[in-house]
Formats: C-alpha cells, structure tokens, sequence
C-alpha cells in the first residue's frame, strides 16, 4: 500500500533521505544534483515547505507488513491560487524500488489530494530523455500540451523538454 504525507522534520530526515538527495542519478534531471545535501539542509527545507503558503511538499511512503517507510518525495507546488493550477515534480529515491509502479501510484494520490484542494489542473514537466517520467505522466491521463526546444543540456548536448498537462 502506497500512501503519501508530509514529512516531520524532525523524525523523517534520515541518512536514507540524505542518501538520495545526494544521489546524481536520482537527480540526474534536477537542479538539486549541484548542491551538496546534508541532514541540516534537509531539515531545513522540509520546514520551508511545510511553512509554504503555495507549494506542499509529501513524503512517498509504502506499508508492508504493518512497516511504513519512506521511498522519495512528491511535490504540489508552485501553485497559482488565481488560475488553481499547479506544478508537480517527484523522485522514487530509492532506485531498486524503480519500475515497480511507485511513481504511477504516488501521481495517482497526488491527483485526489489536488482535487480536494480544488485545484483544476496540473502540470508537470521533463526533459525528452526521461521516458519514466514520460510513462508516470501518461498512465495518469496527462496529456502533452508543449515542447519547450533545447531546454536542457546533459553531456554537453542539449535536449528538448515537454510539458505535460491533466485537467481535473
Ligand atoms: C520518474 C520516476 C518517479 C518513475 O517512478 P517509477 O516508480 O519507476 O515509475 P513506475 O514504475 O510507476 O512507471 C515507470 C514506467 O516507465 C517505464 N520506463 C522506465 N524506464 C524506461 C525506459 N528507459 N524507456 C521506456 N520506458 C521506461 C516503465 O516500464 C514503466 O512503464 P510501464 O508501467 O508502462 O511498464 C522514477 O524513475 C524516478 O524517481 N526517477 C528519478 C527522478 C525523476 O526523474 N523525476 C522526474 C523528474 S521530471
């Protein structure tokens, strides 16, 4: 069972977390690869975002034999209030739990949870080169709504991103 919640800063930073923030292939298509994470800057933004009027930051838990634990991160955010629109953006930090339908289901709670806050629509962004994320996206019913040319550079050579977009 997948469920997700917002993280306690002060029970949920562990070296496990600190371990995938960390991790350049987790982050391979985020900007948090060229930072160095630690537990404090961890704790840190955890309460910024918990203290965030427009951006609500969840923790990708799985329960298993009465065992919860922490798999990666889901965001809600920034959202525009006017329009009630929304960006999400999402990791599976542990990379042996990839491909096993984690990163489905936790856009699939994440969708409920926009709805009762009555957001209308989100959108979600990736670079060309990231087809699971593509996949998560599609098997949500998002819909591609643009291509943004040569957005992003990976190895020296530069790639395409698309937005992705679901009308709840
Ligand atoms: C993107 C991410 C969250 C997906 O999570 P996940 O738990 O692996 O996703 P799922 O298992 O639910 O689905 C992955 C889908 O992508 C497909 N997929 C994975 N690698 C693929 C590849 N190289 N080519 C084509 N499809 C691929 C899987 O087959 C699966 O689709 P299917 O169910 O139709 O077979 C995870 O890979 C991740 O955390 N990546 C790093 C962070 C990231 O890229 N975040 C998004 C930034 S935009």
């Amino acid at each position: 069972m997948l469920f997700l919640r917002k993280l306690d800063p002060k029970k949920d930073i562990s070296n496990k977390y600190k371990k995938w923030m960390n991790d350049k292939e987790v982050h391979k298509f985020s900007a948090q690869k060229l930072k160095k994470h630690n537990l404090s800057s961890i704790r840190k933004y955890v309460k910024e975002m918990n203290n965030s009027k427009n951006e609500i930051l969840l923790g990708i838990f799985i329960k298993k034999n009465n065992k919860k634990d922490h798999i990666g991160n889901i965001k809600i955010g920034p959202i525009n209030f006017f329009y009630k629109t929304a960006y999400i953006s999402y990791f599976i930090g542990e990379r042996n739990l990839w491909k096993k339908g984690y990163g489905t289901k936790a856009i699939k709670e994440v969708i409920k949870i926009a709805k009762r806050k009555k957001i209308k629509k989100l959108k979600a962004g990736f670079v060309e080169i990231n087809p699971s994320s593509k996949r998560v996206l599609e098997k949500n019913g998002f819909k591609k709504e643009g291509i943004l040319r040569s957005e992003e550079e990976h190895k020296n050579k530069r790639y395409n991103a698309f937005i992705y977009g679901k009308v709840l």
